[in-house]
């Protein structure tokens, strides 16, 4: 693909760094966005190196963030999001997977460009049979006094909003739902899911907490594969108006997942764990997803790339970068 000028949605969080560094790499010019909310400075480093980056910290539920940008770009990528409101905060998560959103999809309809958007396998809600399949598995999403299916509700209403921005208006929009990514620039809280939470247990020797009795099971995607997903979905045309999964068929329960960090991580003594019900850091019901693995025959053929990196590969660099960055920031409250 000849250079393009790219603009990032929460382009300071962990998806947005990755891909950042990634465009840049591969020759292209970023404006990235954030409000630092979530993300972090850090996290940009190298690309604030970059004669071809350009940072604006705002928030993109504001509309004159996109209205101030005057220079052309050719492709919109929408990562800015709040996730599950585990501990409440379900109004943010609606709130800015909202009007983030609609605003992100104006900017690309008043310029007529494409828009690549960030879902979640979590639109699979409930669903009791994998794997997930983008042509064939249903949404099954529980109640609504249930905060944490704000999160779920809140993508795939961005996901029918922006087929239907395609469908009025006529330029492509491809909508990614990414399986439980990590690596490096993670956040280092529960806002990162369990990988980095577990590996701060073990390289302290605490306790790792396991929400429930440990046996929902997840397919976590290292970055790099992550990252090469969304950028094939940046270059082709042939993902345009798809709907398309990104992320690793390994499947592990959880509670393998912490046996799996412990012994990657080389660190001396038992596994230590505890179990925690569901029930004492919710207040309302809080449901988890008992098992989460994708079908990747449909992404894999639009996008000519699947997840590649072992969970043990990925673990060892994850570790390797999570002991630098706990020394520079600590383990963070922030989401957690
Ligand atoms: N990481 C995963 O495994 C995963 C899984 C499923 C879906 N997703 C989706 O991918 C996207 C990126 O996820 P991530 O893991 O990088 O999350 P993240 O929280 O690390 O990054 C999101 C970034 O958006 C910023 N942000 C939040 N609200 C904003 C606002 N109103 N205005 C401007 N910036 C704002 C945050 O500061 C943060 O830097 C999100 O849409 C998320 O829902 C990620």
């Amino acid at each position: 693909m000849t250079s393009k000028t790219i603009l990032v949605t929460g382009v300071a969080g962990f998806l947005g760094s990755n891909l950042a560094d990634r465009l840049l790499q591969d020759g292209h010019k970023v404006i990235g966005i954030d409000n630092l909310s979530m993300g972090h400075m850090s996290n940009l480093k190298t690309a604030s190196e970059h004669d071809h980056f350009e940072f604006i910290e705002g928030d993109v539920t504001n509309e004159s963030v996109f209205s101030a940008i005057t220079k052309d770009a050719d492709i919109l990528v929408h990562l800015a999001a709040f996730k599950i409101p585990r501990y409440g905060k379900a109004i943010d998560t609606l709130k800015i997977n909202y009007h983030g959103t609609e605003n992100a999809l104006e900017f690309a309809r008043q310029r007529n460009i494409k828009c690549v958007l960030a879902s979640t396998s979590d639109v699979y809600g409930k669903n009791p049979d994998v794997p997930f399949s983008e042509i064939h598995s249903n949404s099954v999403i529980g109640s609504s006094t249930t905060p944490r299916w704000a999160y779920a509700v809140s993508k795939l209403f961005d996901e029918h909003l922006a087929l239907a921005y395609q469908d009025a208006y006529g330029f492509p929009v491809t909508l990614l739902r990414f399986f439980g990514s990590y690596g490096p620039n993670q956040a280092l809280s529960w806002w990162g899911g369990p990988p980095p939470v577990f590996i701060n247990s073990v390289l302290n020797d605490d306790v790792i907490p396991i929400h429930g009795d440990g046996q929902q099971t997840r397919s976590f995607t290292y970055v790099s594969d992550t990252i090469d997903g969304i950028a094939a979905a940046i270059y082709k045309d042939e993902a345009n108006g798809e709907i398309l999964n990104i992320g690793s068929q390994e499947e592990v329960t959880i509670l393998e997942l912490a046996k799996r960090v412990k012994a990657v991580s080389k660190t001396p003594g038992e596994l230590k764990y505890e179990l925690v019900p569901y029930a004492s850091f919710s207040k309302s019901n809080y449901e988890d997803v008992m098992r989460r693995v994708p079908d990747v025959t449909h992404s894999k053929k639009i996008l000519g790339v699947s997840a590649q990196v072992s969970l043990d590969d990925g673990l060892a660099k994850t570790i390797e970068w999570q002991i630098k960055a706990m020394e520079e920031r600590g383990f963070e409250k922030k989401g957690s």
